[in-house]
């Protein structure tokens, strides 16, 4: 058997050499499968959403960057294949570790240029996101970056985010553009997204958010921006298949209801999903918006009753994102508990963005959801996985550890699953594997100490 030599794994930041080889995780203290054994199809929702499916003492299988098998480790060594290929086969000793699917990040804004500290100093000082967006700052004041600058740049910034979050576990990343707001410079950001994506083992599911609030220069007449966006931005990105889905900010100072149907009218024709970022600031009715079929209603921090009750009859996926009421310093959070009392199918994602949630962290969002919205760590582990994978309609490859599905796979140095959202601030990932390629985390050096994932005995 080939055991890992982890140094050679973590000497190149890249997807490595080690692609092809078969892969097996052994000895995995806890595995989360997060398969159901309710059998019920579907994302996950009500109890099934604290089904993890675990398996102690477990061992997966991977080839040709695909799961091939799932079980226990002395089953799998047993097993006639993997005994005649054992010394092709690259080793992973887990033991007293935990193995999961990697994080969905179902939900970031990666293609901008810099930081907003000075809107960070004024929400410290007191003003709200509306306020500060309404004096200038906002997502107007990210624009100007991203126009002027090159598609080079732009996509650097992404991949450098890409891999910091296969650092921290995410192996599928929904990517949208949105801090251009003119046809060039979303398709620019588009097409960032897409060279960035082609050097990151991982999987990106790319959204256009030309719809994300209206440009300045088209402040008296909105509509005229909602028509380029309808009949320029949506056509263009179908037809040179930039983006999966298109998303719309509706809400107070962005879109309203009307305008919003009208862009998700123009996508449908265009042959393009859905998703929207709803309820966050105000109350939005969602019911209008169900005939398209939305895969995802994002924030969900203001939603109604009678919403609650029809969305728990549809699989449009309500994707929570604490780190943007954690960061705008709000006391109140989405109604986690309500939406999976009712039934509702809840993701959580980290929505990573410079005016709301600067964080790459599912874990963080995990956490967040634990301590802040009342989710248990099992509940927030299955949001972050198999239901993230539902929101960007992947979750037959995605988001559970079975035979067939992407080898998607994150290890935890910690005894118990639960410790993942416990341990809130710094990171206890050591090891990603993103469709078959093995990534070491480098930060975490030094600091996994007996716990490193490298080959003992
Ligand atoms: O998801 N709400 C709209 N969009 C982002 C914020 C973007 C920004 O402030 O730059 C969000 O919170
Ligand atoms: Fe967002």
């Amino acid at each position: 058997m080939r055991l890992l030599n982890c140094d050679s794994v973590t000497s190149s930041r890249k997807a490595n050499k080690t692609t092809h080889l078969p892969l097996l995780l052994a000895n995995i203290g806890q595995l989360l499968t997060l398969q159901s054994s309710s059998g019920r199809p579907g994302p996950r929702r009500g109890s099934d959403l604290k089904e993890l499916g675990v398996i102690e003492g477990g061992a997966v299988l991977c080839l040709g960057g695909k799961i091939v098998s799932v079980g226990k480790t002395k089953d799998a060594l047993r097993d006639p294949w993997v005994k005649t290929k054992r010394k092709k086969i690259l080793e992973i000793d887990c033991a007293g570790q935990v193995v999961l699917p990697g994080f969905v990040d179902s939900h970031t804004h990666p293609v901008f240029m810099s930081p907003r500290l000075v809107d960070f100093e004024k929400r410290i000082e007191g003003a709200s996101y509306e306020e500060i967006a309404a004096a200038g700052g906002g997502i107007r004041s990210s624009l100007e970056g991203v126009r002027k600058a090159g598609k080079r740049d732009l996509a650097e910034k992404v991949l450098a985010l890409l891999r910091e979050m296969a650092d921290l576990g995410t192996t599928t990343v929904e990517a949208k553009s949105g801090y251009g707001l003119t046809l060039e410079s979303e398709m620019k950001s588009l097409e960032a997204i897409r060279d960035a994506a082609s050097h990151w083992p991982g999987t990106v599911v790319p959204t256009l958010l030309g719809a994300h609030v209206v440009p300045g220069e088209f402040r008296e007449h909105p509509e005229k921006y909602v028509e380029i966006v309808c009949r320029e931005m949506i056509p263009r990105a179908a037809k040179r298949k930039l983006a999966r889905f298109v998303d719309v900010f509706c809400d107070h100072g962005a879109f309203n209801a009307e305008q919003t149907e009208k862009i998700f009218q123009a996508a449908v024709e265009n042959g393009l999903n859905v998703r929207g970022h709803m309820c966050q600031l105000t109350e939005t009715v969602l019911k209008p918006f169900l005939r398209f079929e939305p895969a995802s209603f994002d924030h969900m921090d203001h939603v109604n009753d009678a919403d609650i009750a029809e969305l728990a009859r549809r699989d449009t996926i309500a994707t929570l994102v604490p780190g943007a009421n954690y960061f705008l310093g709000l006391k109140e959070y989405p109604p986690a508990r309500s939406f999976i009392d009712a039934g509702v199918p809840v993701a959580l994602a980290t929505d990573y963005n410079p005016g709301t949630s600067p964080t790459l962290s599912m874990p963080m969002a995990m956490s967040l959801a634990c301590t802040q919205m009342k989710m248990s760590p099992a509940e927030a582990i299955a949001a972050a996985t198999i239901n993230g994978a539902w929101a960007l309609r992947v979750a037959e490859r995605k988001g559970s550890i079975e035979a067939g599905k992407d080898a998607d796979l994150t290890l935890f140095a910690v005894d118990d699953h639960r410790e993942i959202p416990y341990w809130f601030g710094g990171s206890h990932c050591g090891l990603t594997v993103l469709n078959g390629v093995v990534w070491r985390n480098l930060k975490r050096g030094g600091f996994v100490g007996d716990r490193d994932p490298a080959p003992r005995g």
